[in-house]
């Protein structure tokens, strides 16, 4: 089987993420399956203008646009915050609106939070206006996550390793895997 090439972002810019380190658990359930390339640059990416979104787009934003084109899916990890979607990630997927690299892209999106439904919901509004190719089994909402993922990148809590696996499952079939 052709592992199929999935570009991962965390909604977390912080060193000892939990949405990180869920996305190196992932890397590893799915090393047979997929190929996880980790985008870190969110927070390198210019604050969104519709001014500066012209051709040319400025080089970081050509190249995160770049990555998400050529992707075969994308992987989304975030945490909530102030019942939000963290402003980072909003603003990289704000730049990829216009140019509309999203569009029928496999989408898998895991809310990792202390709570997260606000965010989640949030999150699924607007990769729906963008046209992911999202389904219900490609989305999960991880509350209580730092009891749930450690710092080794470990699933610890039995469930939620269940339906982190049953995610990647249908992720993969949803990016073209048979
Ligand atoms: C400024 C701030 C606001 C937060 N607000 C929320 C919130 O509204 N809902 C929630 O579930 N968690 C909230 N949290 C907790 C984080 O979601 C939680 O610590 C999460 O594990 C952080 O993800 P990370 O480990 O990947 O950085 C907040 C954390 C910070 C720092």
């Amino acid at each position: 089987m052709i592992k199929k090439s999935i570009l991962a972002i965390s909604g977390s810019t912080r060193e000892k993420s939990t949405n990180l380190n869920l996305i190196y658990a992932i890397k590893e359930l799915a090393k047979d399956i997929f190929d996880i390339e980790i985008f870190n640059e969110i927070a390198n990416l210019p604050q969104f203008n519709p001014d500066l979104d012209i051709d040319p787009a400025p080089q970081t934003i050509s190249v995160f646009r770049k990555k998400v084109k050529q992707a075969d899916g994308v992987l989304i990890c975030t945490p909530e915050y102030a019942m939000g979607v963290p402003g980072t990630l909003k603003n990289a997927i704000d730049w990829t609106v216009s140019s509309a690299e999203f569009s029928k892209k496999p989408v898998a999106l895991i809310t990792a939070s202390s709570m997260g439904e606000k965010a989640h919901a949030s999150l699924l509004e607007t990769l729906k206006i963008i046209e992911c190719n999202i389904t219900d089994d490609t989305q999960l909402l991880i509350s209580f996550a730092q009891t749930k993922i450690n710092s080794d990148a470990m699933i610890t809590d039995n469930e939620t390793l269940e339906q982190v696996k049953k995610l990647i499952f249908s992720f993969s079939k949803l990016a073209g895997n048979e």
